[in-house]
């Protein structure tokens, strides 16, 4: 499934939509270069999930922890900053509080980290930026479904 992401208002109407459809557990892994708007997305989901104030880059902290209204925490990974993934073990992150995993450079936790159930993968195209997913698990496939009905009735520009 993929959309071109006109600006980042289409960026936040996808994040909502992913936020409101998304399943009681999922991690999801957020793929591309520098500048590709993995961010931003995390961002906009992380908004749209009711969380208020700041919500800073992980890329020094490696991981940003969010309570949810709806009970557990989201985590925000930025791995690109590490040098192995055996550096995970320090962050303490077992797991157990975690609905959510939004992870930025996932490739550098490999052997580290939960397997995905949504994989993201964003690049520049043009002003824009072209997003593409894909679902490695069952729970995976079941939220691309509900992001792909909730995004067709979006009506928004940018999403196409
Ligand atoms: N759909 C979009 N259209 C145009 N610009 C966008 C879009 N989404 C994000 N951007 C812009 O791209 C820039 C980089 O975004 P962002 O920080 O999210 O990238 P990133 O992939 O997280 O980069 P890094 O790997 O450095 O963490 C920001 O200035 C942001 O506003
Ligand atoms: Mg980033």
């Amino acid at each position: 499934m993929s959309w071109w992401l006109a600006d980042v208002d289409a960026t936040d109407a996808l994040g909502a939509a992913m936020a409101n459809t998304r399943p009681d557990h999922a991690v999801v892994h957020l793929q591309g270069d520098l500048g590709a708007g993995k961010s931003s997305l995390a961002r906009a989901l992380l908004r749209a999930l009711g969380v208020v104030g700041a919500i800073r880059s992980p890329t020094y902290t490696l991981v940003e922890r969010y309570p949810l209204a709806s009970g557990g925490e989201a985590w925000h990974l930025d791995l690109y900053r590490i040098a192995d993934a055996g550096e995970l073990e320090f962050l303490g992150l077992d797991g157990d509080e975690a609905r959510l995993w939004l992870v930025e450079w996932p490739d550098r936790g490999q052997g580290g980290l939960p397997p995905p159930d949504l994989l993201v993968a964003l690049a520049v195209d043009g002003v824009g930026r072209r997003v593409e997913l894909s679902a490695p698990t069952e729970v995976g496939q079941a939220w691309l479904a509900r992001i792909s009905a909730a995004t067709a009735t979006l009506g928004s520009p940018g999403l196409s």
